[in-house]
């Protein structure tokens, strides 16, 4: 019973993490059209919020794809936090040998980096989304609000840290994917390991991309 719960709970977590890496991919390519300047950053805000009329009245798209998320986070969650608690639960007084380095750093960067990651995205809806903690408030445009945000040197550190440890977070987290929805192969994994570090490489150099181009003044 405990041991299908487990595989159920995997399951959603790897499930989950699959919907928020596709958001992922989109967000970043979404992203570098800063670089076509302002006209088109802010016009393709605009499409965001639009995408679907008039088959669909106003946000629908734009709601259906943030309730997938937020249920995706949600699942991610519990099922990290109850894996965790079953696994202390199973081994209240800790392993008699030690974890290995690795392992340990595996997990640590998992709880925290994931603890952090999510207190990013609160902080980045509330700055780039709605405005409440952005310089130009919420009455201005995406790209005004992006500009203010990483002219900041210290905003631009925290969301560089947040993406490089999102980036950390992804490369074990594909891993983990791959062991539970896949077939652990030991001929594979060389190769897994190799495919989720390209791409979480690549990912997060994607996202520092707009947040360095702005400090730097090579988008304003
Ligand atoms: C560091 C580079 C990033 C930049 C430049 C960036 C930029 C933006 C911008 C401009 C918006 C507002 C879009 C609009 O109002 O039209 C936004 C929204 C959002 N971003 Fe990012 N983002 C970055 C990284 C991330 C990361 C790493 C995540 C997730 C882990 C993320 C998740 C979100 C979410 C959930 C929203 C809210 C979407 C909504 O409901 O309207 N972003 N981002």
């Amino acid at each position: 019973m405990a041991k299908t719960n487990s595989v159920f709970k995997k399951a959603v977590m790897a499930v989950s993490g699959i919907i928020m890496v596709l958001y992922l991919i989109a967000h970043v390519v979404g992203n570098l059209k800063a670089f076509s300047g302002r006209e088109a950053f802010n016009s393709y805000s605009g499409w965001i919020r639009t995408v679907g009329n008039p088959a669909v009245p106003g946000e629908t798209t734009l709601w259906i794809i943030r309730i997938v998320l937020l249920v995706a986070v949600v699942a991610h969650v519990w099922a990290a936090v109850s894996l965790w608690r079953q696994a202390k639960r199973a081994r209240p007084e800790g392993y008699v040998t030690k974890k290995s380095a690795a392992q340990s750093y595996a997990s640590r960067t998992m709880r925290w980096g994931g603890v952090i990651v999510l207190a990013f995205i609160i902080f980045h809806i509330l700055d780039l989304t709605l405005g409440t903690v952005n310089a130009e408030g919420f009455d201005s445009t995406p790209y005004d609000r992006l500009v203010a945000s990483f002219s900041n040197p210290v905003v631009t550190a925290f969301y560089a840290i947040s993406v490089i440890l999102l980036g950390m977070h992804l490369r074990h987290g594909i891993w983990s994917a791959t062991q539970t929805l896949g077939q652990s192969n030991r001929r594979r994994e060389t190769t897994v390991n190799l495919f989720a570090l390209g791409f979480a490489t690549v990912l997060t150099l994607g996202f520092l991309l707009v947040p360095f181009s702005v400090l730097f003044n090579i988008i304003d």
